[in-house]
């Protein structure tokens, strides 16, 4: 499939894996609404990237996903401004280390917002404008860890594996036009805080030994958008073989 001139919506796209993931469909020629929540200025400079690399429209859009109503917000806005919405990709996260014995509600609350409420919202929000788009897709980010989660992240770990179940619902919903599919990376960036000894570690426990790029995770992202046309509720990983290690 073609994706010149699609609308493609990137959460948590101003940085690091979503940015990548957007500059990607940028560069194939679609058109990108760069969501981010925080971070204006970097939002900005993915906008000018994008307009740098093929011209295409891009803009940014502004959203709390851990607000109820975010996620629609976000869907109406983006369609307003682009006339529609051809691709979802749900990549924006909260990852906050919440040992066992200190974890509160709060901290659940907050990581399911994020990561599995939001994602399915915005797929429901989304959902009319996939649909009149006759090729609509959705792509979920989730995390290797869903499968074999780590205690001293657990509220992560529950959320991205709830996440992997709403891959499955939305693909039973929107089903059959709207194809919707997962990418599950192993280590690729360290988060703040985190030292080059632990992603050392991280990368050590994979088969291949290496941490992987926010490169090869846009590659997948562009698989299962462009080429993966018989796939639907797929989880892909992108874990350096970390799942079976
Ligand atoms: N990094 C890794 O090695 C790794 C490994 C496995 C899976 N993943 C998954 O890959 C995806 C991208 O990873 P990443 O490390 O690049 O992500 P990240 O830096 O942890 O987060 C991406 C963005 O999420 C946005 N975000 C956080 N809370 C939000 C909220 N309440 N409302 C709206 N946006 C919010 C932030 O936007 P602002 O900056 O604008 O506030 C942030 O820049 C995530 O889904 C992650 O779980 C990453």
């Amino acid at each position: 499939m073609s994706l010149q001139g699609k609308v493609v919506l990137v959460t948590g796209a101003a940085k690091r894996i979503g940015r990548t993931v957007a500059l990607a469909f940028a560069a194939k020629g679609a058109r990108l609404a760069v969501h981010y929540h925080t971070s204006v200025v970097d939002a900005r400079r993915v906008v000018d990237a994008v307009k740098s690399i093929s011209g295409a429209q891009a803009d940014v859009f502004r959203a709390n996903l851990a607000e109820a109503r975010g996620p629609e917000k976000l869907a109406d806005a983006v369609a307003r401004r682009f006339g529609g919405i051809d691709i979802l990709v749900n990549s924006a996260s909260l990852y906050e280390k919440t040992p066992f014995a200190l974890a509160t509600p709060e901290d659940w609350d907050r990581h399911m917002a994020v990561n599995a409420r939001a994602p399915f919202f915005l797929a429901q929000a989304c959902a009319p404008y996939l649909r009149r788009s006759g090729e609509g897709i959705v792509i979920n980010i989730a995390d290797w860890s869903a499968h074999r989660p780590y205690a001293d992240w657990g509220m992560y770990c529950a959320s991205k594996a709830a996440l992997l179940c709403v891959n499955k619902i939305l693909a039973r919903a929107l089903a059959p036009e709207i194809r919707v599919n997962t990418v599950l990376p192993g280590p690729v960036l360290a988060a703040e805080g985190e030292t080059e000894a632990h992603m050392k570690k991280m990368a050590d426990a994979t088969l291949l030994k290496r941490s992987g790029t926010p490169e090869a995770v846009a590659r997948a992202c562009l698989y299962l958008a462009q080429a993966a046309d018989y796939s639907t509720g797929a989880e892909l990983t992108v874990d350096g073989g970390r799942l079976i290690a």
